[in-house]
């Protein structure tokens, strides 16, 4: 087990660093200092073939732009919040839109876009990427001077343990996720739509034009959303639903219950996932949109190529709804864990 440090580019005048953990057993995971994304998990199939099963960029200038927060570290809060407009202890704050009419993933520079400072830990059986940073009070007009931490602790038993933390000198909102899109095909070899779906999810949250939670809760039984079932992703992912027209495929929350898990099957490889989080709620988005940038195997991004597990607070929606799942009181510490497993199933 070793980890490799290497620098692989520059912003500015900041070295972009590849943190490349590798296990005797060929398991593999590569981290950036730059947004702490996540650029490699190479993982076995059913013939023990290891390949990549994250959608990644082929060169390391994508990856400074990353229109698609491709594996990055998302935050100070993820997904959409309406009308780019919150209220803390009766100040109203009007935060950048930089979606449109909302704001999107912490605003224009959120912690996708920051160099953290990462510690390398090491244990018998596993490495911890330690990533460090701060916003300061103002950034992208949040309150809060906040210190961040977010460690990747990954075992050499094909799991990644991430453990978001954050503490602030004033009231103000947390909501982080990791936004790594899985394709377990490895390679990219084919879509997300032909690979299978399990979420402990009975009700999703209704969206607006605009992608912004209503605050209505649906019942998922006999829609598209439903996978309470192992279900294909693409069963149903273009059917004519008012929810999958606005989202154009799948690019809602869903509210976790019983144990939460999440778990993602594709049979021609039997290779499979399980997340696990003491999470809220999902935004699970199968990357409907697409970007011009070059993927790792040569081939020009293309929409369905990945599926997001966006395990977070329900987003702020219409009338400030679910704000208070994201705030965070002065000196008090926000933990929240998401662990991703990954293994065969030759069932
Ligand atoms: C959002 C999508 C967005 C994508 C890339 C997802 O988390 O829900 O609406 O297009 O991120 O920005």
């Amino acid at each position: 087990m070793k980890c490799v440090k290497k620098i692989v580019g520059k912003r500015e005048n900041e070295d972009i660093i590849a943190y490349n953990v590798v296990f005797d057993n060929g398991f593999e995971v590569e981290i950036l200092n730059l947004g702490g994304i996540i650029t490699k998990i190479i993982v076995p199939d059913k013939d023990n073939k290891f390949e990549n099963v994250v959608v990644g960029y082929k060169n390391i200038e994508s990856y400074i732009t990353n229109p698609s927060y491709f594996g990055a570290i998302i935050g100070r809060t993820a997904g959409r919040i309406c009308d780019a407009r919150i209220i803390i202890d009766d100040k109203s704050y009007n935060l950048s839109k930089n979606y449109d009419t909302n704001q999107g993933h912490g605003g224009y520079v959120g912690f996708d876009k920051k160099i953290w400072n990462v510690e390398v830990l090491e244990e018998v059986n596993n490495i911890t990427l330690k990533m460090e940073t701060k916003s300061l009070d103002g950034e992208e007009n949040y309150p809060g001077n906040l210190d961040v931490i977010v460690s990747y602790k990954i075992y050499n038993d094909y799991k990644i343990e991430i453990l978001y933390e954050a503490i602030s000198d004033k009231n103000t909102l947390i909501n982080m996720t990791n936004h790594s899109y899985f394709n377990l095909s490895g390679n990219l070899k084919s879509p997300i739509t032909q690979q299978y779906m399990k979420l402990d999810s009975e009700y999703m949250l209704e969206i607006d034009e605009s992608c912004v939670p209503t605050g209505n809760k649906i019942n998922v039984k006999n829609t598209p959303f439903d996978f309470t079932s192992i279900r294909c992703i693409g069963d149903s992912i273009d059917s004519d639903n008012y929810q999958i027209n606005i989202g154009k495929g799948y690019n809602h929350p869903f509210l976790l219950n019983g144990d939460k898990n999440i778990y993602l099957e594709d049979r021609s490889s039997k290779r499979a996932m399980k997340i696990s989080t003491n999470q809220k709620s999902v935004v699970v988005y199968s990357m409907n949109f697409t970007d011009d940038e070059v993927l790792y195997n040569g081939k020009i991004n293309q929409r369905r190529y990945g599926i997001c597990f966006e395990t977070q607070s329900p987003p702020i929606g219409k009338d400030m709804c679910f704000i208070d799942d994201s705030f965070v009181r002065k000196n008090e510490k926000y933990i929240q864990k998401t662990t991703y497993e990954f293994f065969v199933n030759r069932i």
